[in-house]
C-alpha cells in the first residue's frame, strides 16, 4: 500500500495545467461507442477510472485506438451495434462508469454484469436501478449494491422522473436509457447538477431540451460522431486552487480548466471566504467553457456555506474542508449527506483526517463544522479515497510537522501525475510503499 509523506514549510509557486476532465472523458467514450462514424477525443483523462470505461467499450466490440497521449479514436458501432462482452465487466473504483453503463446496458439486446473494487461494491445502485426498472429495464442489485446484473432485450419506455437526490450520474443513466426508449424521457433534478451529458448529447446531434432543473429527450435515429476536446478537470484543479489560497505568496495560475458553471461552486465558496480568484482567457472546448484561473494571496475567513452551492462543489468538498481548516473562524457545511456515499464516507474520513492533524471540528449527519486554526502533523488514513489523499497533501502547506497519508494508490483513478505536478509547484511530497 503506497503512502504520501508531505513535509511542512513548502510554498506554492508558478503555474500548472491539470489532466482532462473525468466526467467528460467517460461520457465521450460511451457516446462515441454508440455514435455512427469516427469520434476523435483530445485531452482524454488517462486515469484508471476512464481506462475502465475504455476497456469496457472495447469489450462491447467497439474499435478504440489510442494514437498518442490523451488521444482516443473510436469507431462508433451505432446505437444498436454493441456486442455482448462475454463475462463480467470490472469498473474498478469508477462509480460514474458503473451508473452510466447501467443506463446504456439496460437498453441492449444482451445481458451484462457489472462489478468493481471494494469501495464501489459498497456503493448504492438502486438510485439508478429503480427508475430504470420503471422504464422497463430488468436490473438486479445485491441489497442495493453491486454486482449489478442487467438482462437485455427489454423494450424501454420514457418516463418523467423526479430525482429524490441531486445526482448527475442518475440523470445521465436515465438519459442514456432514454436514447433507446419509446416516447419522452424527462429527468427533473431537485438542485442543479453537472450537465455534461446534456451538452455532449447535443454535440452528437441529439435534441436534448435542457431547462434549468430538467432535461428531456426522445429516441434519436442516430448519434453523429464528432470531435471532443476535453478541458482540464475542475475537480483536479480544485486541489491547486485551495493550495494556492493557503500556501502561495504570489499569484498562482492554473491553465485550461473546465469552468462549466455546474461544477464551479468551489470558486463561489472560496470567494465568500475572501479568496482572490480571477478567471481570464475564457474560451470553449466544444460544448464546454474553459478558462485560466489565477489565485492571489488573501486571508480566508470562515463562512456558512449556502446549501445551493453543495451540489455544484460535491467533489471539491474534501479540498474545501482543508481551506476551512486554514481560515480564520468557523465554517459550517450542511446539506452534504451525499458525501457519505462517495468513494468513501467523506464526512467521516475527512473528519478523522482533520482530527489526526489537530483541527477542531464537529461531525454532522450532513456535513461538518470546522474551526480554523493551526495544523499539526500526523498520520491520515485516506481509506483509498483519491480526493481525501490529495486534500491532505495540500494541507501540508499549513502544517507544522510532516503528514503521512496512507493508501494513496487510488490517486491514479482521477489524477495520474498528481505527485510530480504537486512537487513541480513546490509541495514537498514524497511517495513510498507503506
Ligand atoms: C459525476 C457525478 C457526481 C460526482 C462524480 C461524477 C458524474 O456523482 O460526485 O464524481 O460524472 O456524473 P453523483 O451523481 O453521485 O452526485
Amino acid at each position: 500500500m503506497s503512502e504520501f509523506v508531505v513535509e511542512p514549510g513548502a510554498i506554492l509557486a508558478g503555474a500548472v495545467r491539470v489532466p482532462g476532465d473525468k466526467s467528460i472523458s467517460h461520457r465521450a467514450l460511451m457516446l462515441g461507442a454508440i455514435a455512427s462514424g469516427r469520434t476523435g477525443i483530445r485531452g482524454f483523462l488517462e486515469g484508471e477510472d476512464c481506462l475502465a470505461t475504455l476497456q469496457a467499450v472495447r469489450r462491447f466490440g467497439v474499435a478504440v485506438d489510442r494514437p498518442g497521449p490523451g488521444e482516443v479514436v473510436i469507431e462508433g458501432a451505432g446505437l444498436h451495434g454493441l456486442r455482448a462482452p462475454g463475462g463480467v465487466l470490472d469498473m474498478g473504483n469508477a462509480g460514474t462508469a458503473m451508473r452510466l453503463f447501467m443506463g446504456l446496458l439496460s437498453a441492449q439486446a444482451f445481458d451484462s454484469e457489472l462489478v468493481g473494487d471494494a469501495s464501489l461494491m459498497s456503493r448504492p445502485m438502486e438510485r439508478v436501478a429503480g427508475p430504470l426498472r420503471a422504464m422497463g429495464g430488468d436490473i438486479a442489485t445485491r441489497d442495493g449494491r453491486p454486482p449489478v446484473r442487467i438482462r437485455g432485450g427489454r423494450p424501454l419506455h420514457g418516463i418523467r422522473y423526479d430525482m429524490p437526490v441531486a445526482s448527475a450520474q442518475v440523470k445521465s443513466a436515465l438519459l442514456l436509457a432514454g436514447l433507446y426508449a419509446d416516447g419522452e424521457t424527462t429527468v427533473v433534478e431537485p438542485a442543479v447538477t453537472r450537465d455534461h451529458t446534456e451538452r455532449m448529447l447535443q454535440a452528437f446531434g441529439v435534441d436534448v431540451v435542457a431547462r434549468c432543473g430538467s432535461a428531456s429527450l426522445r429516441r434519436p435515429a442516430r448519434l453523429e460522431a464528432t470531435r471532443i476536446e476535453v478541458p482540464g478537470d475542475f475537480s483536479s484543479a480544485a486541489f491547486f486552487i485551495v493550495a494556492a489560497c493557503i500556501g502561495a505568496r504570489a499569484p498562482f495560475l492554473i491553465e485550461g480548466v473546465g469552468v462549466n458553471p455546474t461544477r464551479t461552486g468551489l470558486l463561489e465558496m472560496l470567494a465568500l471566504m475572501g479568496a482572490d480568484l480571477r478567471l481570464f482567457n475564457h474560451r470553449s472546448a466544444g460544448a464546454e467553457p474553459v478558462a485560466d484561473i489565477e489565485v492571489r494571496p488573501a486571508r480566508l475567513s470562515g463562512i456558512r456555506v449556502p446549501e445551493r452551492l453543495v451540489p455544484l462543489a460535491i467533489d471539491e468538498l474534501p479540498a474545501f474542508f482543508v481551506a476551512a481548516a486554514c481560515a480564520e473562524g468557523e465554517t459550517l457545511v450542511t446539506g452534504a449527506a451525499e458525501l457519505r456515499v462517495k468513494e468513501s464516507d467523506r464526512i467521516a474520513v475527512m473528519a478523522r483526517g482533520l482530527e489526526s492533524v489537530g483541527v477542531r471540528h464537529e461531525v454532522l449527519p450532513d456535513g461538518l463544522r470546522i474551526e480554523g486554526g493551526p495544523l499539526g502533523g500526523g498520520v491520515v488514513e485516506s481509506h483509498g479515497d483519491h480526493r481525501v489523499a490529495m486534500s491532505f497533501a495540500v494541507a501540508s502547506l499549513r502544517a507544522s510537522a510532516p503528514i503521512v497519508i496512507r493508501d494513496v494508490a487510488n490517486v491514479a483513478t482521477s489524477f495520474p501525475g498528481f505527485a510530480p505536478l504537486a512537487r513541480s509547484a513546490g509541495l514537498r511530497l514524497a511517495e513510498r510503499d507503506g
